[in-house]
């Protein structure tokens, strides 16, 4: 009822639309700098290998089976499986965990949206890390501002989701995509040529263990969710629209290199920016990339033309990523019959609109909404759907939606599913929320 992708690269675009966004190129950063660089950044790359991306798989392949929203996906999986219906809550967790981050994410977007037009207007022209910290304070003292350019981008995916993700979002990954990665690469050449490249380089590679804490291995574990549009529904939605034959391992394995390779090379650019500017602190917190990067365009030959593309660019991305926050809820609610299409997504985009204008006037929801969604709600849920598929799920079935009957490589990644994942999930989240809350 709600449509299939083209073929197996519609997906792994669409797929790779939702992951690549604000995670990789303003979250990604900024949080390996508040957490000490390497040992953080090695932390959250084996949570990408060992949980990220095979939980991955286990989450498209439910939504593959129940060829539903991710609420009635996960009842039909459970009832296939002859379980308690309180399995399907991990589709309302997932809902709600969607409209959650919609809240927060909305108001970032806002922010690359303006500074589309800040840099278009020559606002960071021969700018140094201070000016570009106060410009940047200067947005967040401004709520108008920031409160219309989250009305606007709240539209922008309100209009993508009421059309139908199907049909809508095919087309801007395919193109917009690769254009992304081509700037990405020229600031990444802006870093190596004008910043301090190696001193970037230590920074996001040297392991130092004694720079990371609990916490930090919790907010590395939480944003492998986080990157990958992990446990809460939205990779289930988009699991749902697969093709019948397409190999689930292979095309989420690319999905996730992919996701991977952008954040690593925004790092690249960012951080070598950073310590060749005096004025920038790696720890500076959410506004790094909204500060290092204008640093770069206002020095750079070409940078207002770059800089202005560049905003663009990260916009889109986080548009792509933004519908697939709503599709989950949107995906119900027609289900249920009680709504259109267009109906439904008004109504959730509401929502996260108005958890979006708490975020911008309190930044105590803006923090909380980030905390409860990357480090709580998503891994709670990635761990529900290991131990679902991995010890509940009968295995022909699991085998025969991974469309991996033979295969080598499928024994391992049950293994993992079953034992690894769950584990490790399960002592981070322990130990990170023990000594967060109490330690
Ligand atoms: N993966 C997206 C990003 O990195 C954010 C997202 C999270 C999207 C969860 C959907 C679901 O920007």
């Amino acid at each position: 009822m709600h449509g299939v992708w083209a073929n197996r690269w519609t997906f792994i675009l669409a797929a790779t639309g939702s992951a690549v966004g604000l995670g990789n190129i303003w979250k990604f950063p900024y949080i390996t700098g508040e957490n000490g660089g390497g040992a953080f950044v090695l932390v959250y790359l084996l949570c990408i290998a060992v949980v990220g991306i095979p939980v991955m798989m286990a989450e498209v392949l439910i939504g593959r089976r129940g060829r539903m929203s991710p609420i009635n996906s996960m009842r039909y999986v459970t009832r296939e499986a002859g379980l308690h219906g309180a399995w399907t809550g991990i589709g309302w967790m997932g809902v709600l965990a969607g409209l959650m981050i919609m809240a927060f994410y909305s108001v970032v977007a806002g922010w690359a949206l303006s500074y589309i037009f800040s840099t278009g207007a020559g606002m960071f022209a021969g700018v140094d890390g201070e000016n570009a910290g106060a410009l940047f304070s200067g947005l967040l003292g401004n709520s108008e501002k920031q409160l219309f350019f989250h009305s606007i981008f709240s539209l922008m995916t309100l209009a993508i989701v009421a059309a139908g993700v199907t049909r809508g979002l095919g087309m801007v990954a395919r193109v917009l995509m690769p254009f992304l990665f081509v700037v990405l690469i020229i600031l990444l050449g802006y870093g190596i040529v004008k910043g301090d490249f190696v001193a970037g380089l230590h920074f996001l590679f040297d392991f130092k263990l004694d720079k990371l804490s609990w916490d930090g291995v919790l907010i590395a574990l939480g944003h492998a969710f986080f990157t990958l549009s992990l446990g809460m529904g939205a990779i289930m939605a988009y699991g749902a629209y697969m093709p019948d034959h397409a190999s689930v391992g292979r095309t989420i394995i690319t999905v996730g290199i992919l996701d991977t390779v952008v954040a690593l090379i925004a790092g690249l650019a960012i951080f070598p920016i950073v310590f060749g500017s005096p004025g920038l602190v790696p720890g500076e917190g959410p506004g790094l990339m909204f500060v290092s990067l204008p640093v770069a365009f206002g020095n750079m030959a070409g940078g207002q033309l770059f800089g202005t593309l560049f905003f663009l660019l990260v916009s889109v991305a986080a548009w792509s990523s933004a519908v697939s926050l709503i599709e989950p809820g949107v995906a119900w609610l027609v289900e249920s019959k009680k709504f259109s299409r267009v109906g439904s997504s008004i109504v959730l985009t509401l929502f996260a609109w108005l958890g979006g204008v708490a975020s911008i006037y309190t930044s105590f929801m803006f923090d909380t909404l980030d905390m409860l969604t990357s480090q709580i709600m998503l891994p709670l849920g990635g761990l529900f759907i290991a131990i679902f598929v991995g010890w509940l799920m009968r295995r022909a079935i699991v085998c025969s939606e991974m469309d991996a009957e033979g295969h080598p490589l499928f024994d391992i990644w049950l293994f993992i599913v079953r034992y690894i994942s769950p584990i490790l999930v399960a002592l981070v989240l322990v130990f990170g929320l023990y000594k967060k809350f109490a330690g």
